[in-house]
C-alpha cells in the first residue's frame, strides 16, 4: 500500500506537490486554492457555533481557510507529517488535529455544524464510505452540514491518473503508474452517491469541472 506519509516528507523537502502529481487535471483539489464553489457555500451558509471537522485535512488547506474566518477547526488525517503541518499553520487556533484511519475512527456526536471532506473520503471501498458517511451524519448538529467530494464514475476514463488502472470492484480503481500507484479511488454515479446520504436530507450535488461531485447535505 503507497504511503501518503511518504508523500508528503517527499513536499517538505521540495518535492513533488499534489498539483503535480495529478499533471493539473484536478485544480480545486491539488493547488492551495480554495473550491470557490467551497468559498460560495461558507459565504452564504449560516452556522450556529463554526465547528468544524476535517476528514483528511492533508496539509490543512481548508482548516486554515476556515481558521481565518474565526472557525474552531478539529480534523484527522492518516499521515502524521501531514497533521503535524496542519497544526504548526493552524498555531495556536488548531484543534484537534489527529493522526487517524477515517474508517477505524470516533468522532463525537452531535457536535458540528460542518464536517467536510475534500479528495479523501473515496479512498476505500464502498462499504467503508457508506458506514462513515453515516457516521458524519451522526457527528453533525441537527441542521450541521456536510461538504464533500466524490468523483463521478466517468472519471475513471478521463482523468490521466487512471490511464492504466485495474478495477478492485464496481466503483473502485486503483492506478497502475505514477505515485498514487496501488490507492484505492472510488468512483460514483450520482444515484449511488445520492443512496448514500440516504440519511441526510436537501442533498445538493454539483458537478465541478475535474468531474467531482461535490455533495452538501444537511442533517
Ligand atoms: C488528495 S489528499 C487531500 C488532502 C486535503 N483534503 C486537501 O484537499 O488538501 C487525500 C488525503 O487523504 C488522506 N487519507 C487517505 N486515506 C486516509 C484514511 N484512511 N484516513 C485518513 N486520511 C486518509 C491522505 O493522507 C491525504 O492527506
Amino acid at each position: 500500500m503507497p504511503n501518503w506519509d511518504k508523500i508528503y516528507k517527499a513536499v517538505n523537502k521540495g518535492g513533488q506537490k499534489w498539483k503535480d502529481i495529478n499533471d493539473g487535471v484536478m485544480p480545486y483539489c491539488f493547488t492551495e486554492d480554495i473550491n470557490p464553489l467551497f468559498v460560495n457555500f461558507i459565504a452564504k451558509t449560516k452556522f450556529k457555533n463554526k465547528s468544524v471537522f476535517d476528514i483528511g485535512c492533508g496539509e490543512g488547506r481548508y482548516l486554515i481557510y476556515l481558521s481565518a474566518l474565526g472557525w474552531q477547526t478539529d480534523g484527522v488525517d492518516s499521515s502524521q507529517t501531514s497533521v503535524e503541518t496542519t497544526k504548526q499553520a493552524l498555531g495556536d487556533k488548531a484543534g484537534s488535529i489527529k493522526k487517524a484511519d477515517m474508517f477505524n475512527m470516533n468522532i463525537s456526536p452531535n457536535k458540528y455544524d460542518l464536517i467536510i471532506s475534500i479528495s479523501t473520503i473515496n479512498h476505500g471501498f464502498k462499504k467503508d464510505l457508506s458506514k462513515l458517511i453515516n457516521q458524519v451524519h451522526e457527528a453533525l448538529l441537527l441542521e450541521g452540514k456536510t461538504f464533500i467530494t466524490i468523483p463521478d464514475k466517468k472519471c475513471i476514463n478521463t482523468w490521466r491518473t487512471f490511464k492504466k488502472h485495474r478495477m478492485l470492484d464496481d466503483n473502485t480503481a486503483e492506478p497502475l503508474i505514477g505515485p498514487e500507484k496501488g490507492i484505492p479511488h472510488g468512483f460514483y454515479t450520482k444515484q449511488e452517491i445520492e443512496e448514500m446520504f440516504a440519511k441526510f436530507k436537501n442533498i445538493k450535488m454539483t458537478a465541478d469541472k475535474t468531474g467531482q461531485w461535490l455533495v452538501v447535505a444537511t442533517k
